[in-house]
């Protein structure tokens, strides 16, 4: 790894992918063995159906080549791999081990698990990583929920799923598309969500639900009084995706009109750490996103624990 180069360092997005486990399991599915029916969760939660399936690794080994051929890199020019997920395959080791070595990479690979923010931290943490001489970082957000909810609770079952998504980060010489970033956490609230080892999510919905737009607005509001911007300066926010009524809240708080949010929950419910970076590919996708935009991304999760970024998308 070089020394740590004099001047500022940033970077900028090259390639982006994502993956979701072929089996989709509906609403209507889930009323076949719970007590619940697919307009209570649409009107909740804003989720129809979800992908259920695979392994951490195998859904960030695919998500994270796609990723590194959209960039057009070799494996072996990266330098840092940053996965985020707070459902690895093991205790030990970490799960990036598995996919550094399934993609055929030669560098340093580490877990973060900062839950549903675990992507933004991550983001964050290879942005540092480039500031300090890292050329080429991959970042992966990754969760397979499935495998520790308990299908027969109602409370959790229907709104958890498995899905991933991958980003390429280059370092260029200047500031780099990174504007303003924020990390915060609140250990005294872990109570509210979680899952011990071995076991299955509990969850106090109503609370989490009302912390989750208070922290999402706090963390989002640091980020843009940092860039120096406020909400009508963006162009695209990328919130997590939890409940369609969270980011409805969390918008309407911050006077960002919700047609500037990206939303695939209808499609992938909550998928932790990958469900930012789905709805990030899914916006660059379908022409939400565009080149010369400022983007707000911004998460919360389990701990609890809250992430935003402000970025300026390059595009291709
Ligand atoms: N189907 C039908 N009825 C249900 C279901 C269900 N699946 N689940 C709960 N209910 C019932 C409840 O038992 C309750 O009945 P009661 O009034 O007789 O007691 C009623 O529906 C209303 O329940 P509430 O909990 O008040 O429903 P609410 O509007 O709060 O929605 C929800 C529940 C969707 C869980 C919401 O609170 C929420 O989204 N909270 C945040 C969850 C979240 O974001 N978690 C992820 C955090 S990120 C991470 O780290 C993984």
């Amino acid at each position: 790894m070089p020394a740590t180069p004099p001047g500022i360092r940033g970077a900028v997005i090259t390639g982006w992918a994502s993956a979701l486990p072929p089996k989709v399991v509906t609403n209507d599915d889930l009323s076949q063995t719970l007590e619940t029916s697919d307009e209570w969760i649409r009107e909740r939660s804003g989720i129809s159906e979800r992908h259920i399936g695979g392994s951490t690794a195998e859904l960030s080994i695919q998500s994270a080549s796609a990723a590194l051929e959209m960039a057009g890199i070799d494996p072996l020019e990266i330098d840092a791999l940053v996965l985020s997920t707070t459902t690895p395959d093991r205790c030990v080791p970490a799960t990036s081990a598995t996919v550094q070595h399934a993609l055929g990479l030669k560098c340093g690979a580490f877990d973060v698990n900062a839950a549903c923010s675990g992507f933004v931290y991550s983001l964050t943490v290879a942005h540092g990583l480039i500031a300090m001489g890292s050329n080429k970082v991959l970042v992966i957000g990754t969760d397979t929920l499935s495998r520790i909810t308990d299908w027969s609770d109602r409370n959790t079952a229907v709104l958890f799923a498995d899905g991933s998504g991958a980003v390429v980060l280059e370092a260029v010489h200047g500031p780099g598309q990174m504007l303003a970033w924020d990390i915060d956490a609140d250990g005294s609230a872990e109570d509210a969500l979680y899952a011990d080892l071995g076991g299955f999510i509990k969850m106090e919905g109503k609370e989490v639900f009302r912390r989750a737009v208070r922290i999402m607005v706090d963390s989002a509001q640091k980020s843009l009084a940092a860039a120096g911007l406020t909400s009508a300066d963006i162009d695209v926010v990328i919130p997590h995706q939890a409940n369609i009524r969270i980011i409805q809240s969390a918008c309407e708080r911050l006077e960002i009109p919700i047609e500037k949010a990206a939303i695939v929950l209808q499609f992938t419910g909550n998928t932790s750490s990958a469900s930012i970076p789905l709805a990030l590919v899914h916006a660059a996708e379908t022409g939400l996103l565009k080149k010369g935009d400022t983007v707000l991304l911004v998460g919360f999760g389990a701990g609890m624990t809250a992430a935003s970024a402000i970025i300026k998308w390059e595009g291709r």
